[in-house]
C-alpha cells in the first residue's frame, strides 16, 4: 500500500471531469456517430442507440469506474493488477492483458488518424485544397494520395506529409503523458475541452447559416431524428448501435478503469461516471448531429445523405471539406473542423495510453519519464506498418480487433467480473461508496443479467457476420479509379446491384463478377500487386470505348481491349461532375489498381498478437518481481 503515495494524483475536481469527458469524446462522437447513424438509416439507429446507452453504456461505464477505483487503492493503474485484486486466481493478471494489448493497439491507428485531422488543419489554413483555375483538388484522390492509398501522385508523391504529421503527433502525445496526471493529461483537458466546445459552436453557427445547395439543414437534421420503427427488427442496425456505445463512451479499452485509479478510496466515482456519460453524450447527440450530417444534406442533399455520410473517413476528410471550400471563409472553417477533431482525437489517446503508462510505473516502478519512453518505443515501431500498410487494410484490422470486437470482449469479462466473480454486493458497496447521486438499484439485475446476456449475444452477432460475409479471409482489394484527378473535376461512378435483378443486369453482374474474379486470383496467385492502365472514352449513354491499354504486375496478363470495355460497360462506368447527377461524356485515364491484402492482414493480426506476448512476460516478469519483494520484505 506505501506505493499508493507515490502514484499520481488527480489536481482537481473539474480538471477530472473535463478529463474523464475528454478521455470519452473523440472521433467516435463527430465523426463515427454521424457516420454509423447515416449509414444505418437515421431515424432508425437512434431507438437501438439509446437501448444499448441504458443496457450497457451506463451500467459498463460505473463499473470500470469501480474496478478503476478499487484496483487504484492498491497502487494499480493497470487492468492486469486491478484483476489480481478482485479476483483471486492466479491467472486473473494475465487476462488483465487485454486491458494493456487492446488499448495499444487502438492508440496505434487512432493517433495515425488524429494525425490526419492535424496535418489536414494545417492543409485547410494554407489553403492547399483549395480549387485554383489550373488545379481541380478531387477530395478523394487527395486523401487516397495523402495515405499512399492511391495509383496516382498528383497532390502527393510519397508518405512524406502523413509521416511527418505521425511525428508531430506522436511527439505531443508521450509529451503530455511524460508531464502526468495532474501536470499533462489535466492541463490538456482543461484546454481542449473548453475550445472544443467553441468549434463546435463556431461549426454548427456556419452551418445553419449556409445558403443551401441542394437541400436545407435542418432536413438533415430531421433524417437523423425522424424515428424509423420498421429498421427495429434489423438486428444489424442493433450491432452497429452498440459498437458504437462502447467506442464512444471509451467502454473496454481500461482507459476509465486508469483513471478512476488516480482517485481517492471515497470519492465519488457514481457522479463521476455520470458524467463522463453524460458530456458525452450531450457532445454527441447536439455536435454530433449538427454538424456533419446537416452539412452533407445542405450540398449533396438528404437522398444523398447515407451515400455520402456512410463512410466514416470519407465524411469527415472527403466531404465535409468539399462543402466547406465551397463557400467564403473555407480555410478557417475547414481549419476549425479538422482542429475540432484533432483536440477530439488528442484527450482520448493520451486515455488509452495512461493504461500503459500505469502499467510501467506501477508495475516495474519506472519514472514517468522512463515509462514514456518506453511507451514511445512500442507507438513508434507499431504505427509504421500501419502507415505503410494502410493501403491494404491495416488500420481497418486493428480498428475491427482492438476498437470494435476487443471492446466487447473486454467489457463481457469485467462485467462478469464485478458482477459474479467480485460479487454484486461488493461491487455495489463500491460503486456507491463517497456516492452523492442514487445509482438506481436496477443497476444490480442489468449488470449481473441484462448486460452479459447482451454482451455475449452482440458477439454471436459479429462473430457469425465476420464469418458469414468471410471478413476473416482477406481477399485482394481492388480500385478504379481516373489516374490524374488533379484533371478532372467529377468522379467515376458504378452501378450498384441491387436485389431482384432484370436479367439484363443479371448478365452484367455475372461478367463483371467474372472479371473481378480472375483479376483477384491473379492477384492470389501471383502474391503480389498489379495495375491496369488504359485511354477511356466514355459516353454519357453508358457507351465505352478503350484504348491504350497497358498492365503491370500480377495483372499483367490482362491487356484485352475488348474485354475491359466489356467489364466497364457491365459495371456502369459513367463520369459525373460534382453536384451534377447527370453522366458526360469524357475521355480519362482510367487506372484499376489490384492489391493483394492478405499478407498484410496476417501481420497486422501477428502485431496484435505481439503485443499480447510482450505484455504477457512483461505482466509475468513484474508480478514475479511483486512476489519475491513480498516474500524478501516477510
Ligand atoms: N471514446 C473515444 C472516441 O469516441 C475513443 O473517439
Amino acid at each position: 500500500m506505501s506505493d499508493t503515495q507515490t502514484r499520481d494524483a488527480w489536481g482537481s475536481k473539474i480538471g477530472l471531469i473535463l478529463a474523464a469527458a475528454g478521455n470519452a469524446i473523440g472521433i467516435g462522437n463527430l465523426l463515427r456517430f454521424p457516420g454509423k447513424a447515416a449509414d444505418n438509416g437515421g431515424g432508425a439507429f437512434m431507438i437501438p442507440y439509446v437501448v444499448c446507452l441504458l443496457l450497457f453504456g451506463l451500467p459498463m461505464m460505473w463499473v470500470a469506474w469501480s474496478i478503476g477505483r478499487h484496483g487504484g487503492a492498491f497502487g494499480h493503474g493497470s487492468l492486469p493488477g486491478m484483476f489480481h485484486r478482485m479476483w483471486r486466481w492466479k491467472g486473473a493478471k494475465y487476462v488483465g492483458v487485454l486491458g494493456l494489448a487492446l488499448p495499444m493497439v487502438f492508440v496505434l491507428y487512432y493517433t495515425y488518424i488524429e494525425a490526419w485531422c492535424l496535418g489536414y488543419a494545417w492543409f485547410s489554413f494554407s489553403g492547399d485544397y483549395l480549387q485554383s483555375a489550373d488545379r481541380t483538388v478531387h477530395m478523394s484522390s487527395y486523401f487516397n494520395e495523402f495515405l499512399g492509398d492511391a495509383p496516382t501522385s498528383s497532390y502527393f508523391s510519397g508518405l512524406g506529409a502523413a509521416l511527418a504529421a505521425m511525428g508531430v503527433t506522436l511527439v505531443l502525445n508521450v509529451w503530455v503523458l511524460s508531464r502526468g496526471v495532474a501536470k499533462g493529461i489535466e492541463v490538456l483537458a482543461k484546454i481542449a475541452i473548453p475550445l472544443l466546445f467553441i468549434f463546435c459552436i463556431a461549426l454548427v453557427v456556419r452551418i445553419f447559416t449556409l445558403e443551401a445547395k441542394a437541400d436545407t439543414a435542418i432536413a438533415g437534421l430531421n433524417f437523423l431524428w425522424t424515428p424509423d420503427v420498421t429498421k427495429l427488427s434489423d438486428f444489424q442496425v442493433w450491432m452497429e448501435a452498440a459498437g458504437q456505445i462502447f467506442f464512444t463512451l471509451s467502454i473496454g479499452f481500461g482507459s476509465l478503469e486508469c483513471y478512476a485509479s488516480y482517485l481517492k478510496k471515497d470519492d465519488d466515482i457514481a457522479l463521476t461516471g455520470l458524467s463522463t456519460a453524460a458530456t458525452n453524450e450531450f457532445v454527441e447527440i447536439i455536435f454530433g448531429s449538427m454538424i456533419a450530417i446537416p452539412a452533407a444534406a445542405l450540398f449533396y442533399g438528404v437522398d444523398r445523405v447515407s451515400e455520402v455520410a456512410g463512410s466514416t473517413f470519407g465524411l469527415g476528410m472527403i466531404s465535409i471539406p468539399e462543402v466547406l471550400r465551397e463557400f467564403p471563409g473555407a480555410e478557417i472553417f475547414g481549419g476549425i473542423w479538422f482542429l475540432l477533431l484533432f483536440f477530439a482525437a488528442f484527450t482520448s489517446s493520451v486515455a488509452v495510453a495512461q493504461p500503459v503508462m500505469a502499467f510501467f510505473q506501477d508495475e516495474f516502478k519506472v519514472s514517468r519519464a522512463k515509462a514514456a519512453l518506453w511507451l514511445a518505443g512500442l507507438w513508434g515501431v507499431g504505427v509504421i506498418p500501419v502507415i505503410v500498410f494502410f493501403k491494404y487494410g491495416y488500420l481497418d484490422e486493428l480498428d475491427f480487433w482492438s476498437g470494435t470486437m476487443g471492446l466487447v470482449v473486454l467489457a463481457l469479462i469485467e462485467a462478469v467480473l464485478f458482477a459474479w466473480i467480485f460479487g454484486i454486493e461488493k461491487g455495489w458497496a463500491e460503486l456507491t461508496r463517497g456516492a452523492m447521486v442514487q445509482v438506481p438499484g436496477l443497476f444490480r439485475v442489468i449488470v449481473k443479467y441484462v448486460t452479459p446476456v447482451a454482451l455475449i449475444v452482440i458477439l454471436v452477432g459479429w462473430g457469425w457476420d465476420a464469418i458469414s460475409t468471410g471478413k476473416l479471409l482477406p481477399t485482394p482489394k481492388r480500385t478504379v479509379a481516373i489516374a490524374e484527378p488533379h484533371r478532372f473535376a467529377g468522379t467515376l461512378s458504378a452501378t450498384e446491384f441491387g436485389e431482384d435483378l432484370s436479367p439484363e443486369d443479371q448478365r452484367k453482374k455475372t461478367v463483371v463478377e467474372a472479371f473481378e474474379k480472375e483479376l483477384d486470383e491473379a492477384a492470389e496467385t501471383a502474391g503480389g500487386d498489379g495495375s491496369i492502365r488504359a485511354t477511356v472514352k466514355l459516353g454519357a449513354d453508358g457507351g465505352v470505348s478503350v484504348s491504350d491499354v497497358s498492365a503491370e504486375g500480377c495483372v499483367s496478363a490482362f491487356t484485352d481491349a475488348a474485354r475491359l470495355s466489356e467489364y466497364l460497360i457491365s459495371r456502369g462506368t459513367a463520369y459525373k461532375e460534382v453536384g451534377n447527377e447527370a453522366a458526360l461524356a469524357r475521355e480519362v485515364p482510367l487506372v484499376i489498381d489490384v492489391r493483394h491484402k492478405a499478407p498484410y492482414i496476417w501481420m497486422a493480426r501477428a502485431e496484435i498478437g505481439a503485443f499480447v506476448l510482450i505484455f504477457l512476460w512483461m505482466i509475468r516478469s513484474s508480478f514475479r518481481r511483486h512476489e519475491q519483494n513480498e516474500g524478501a520484505a516477510a
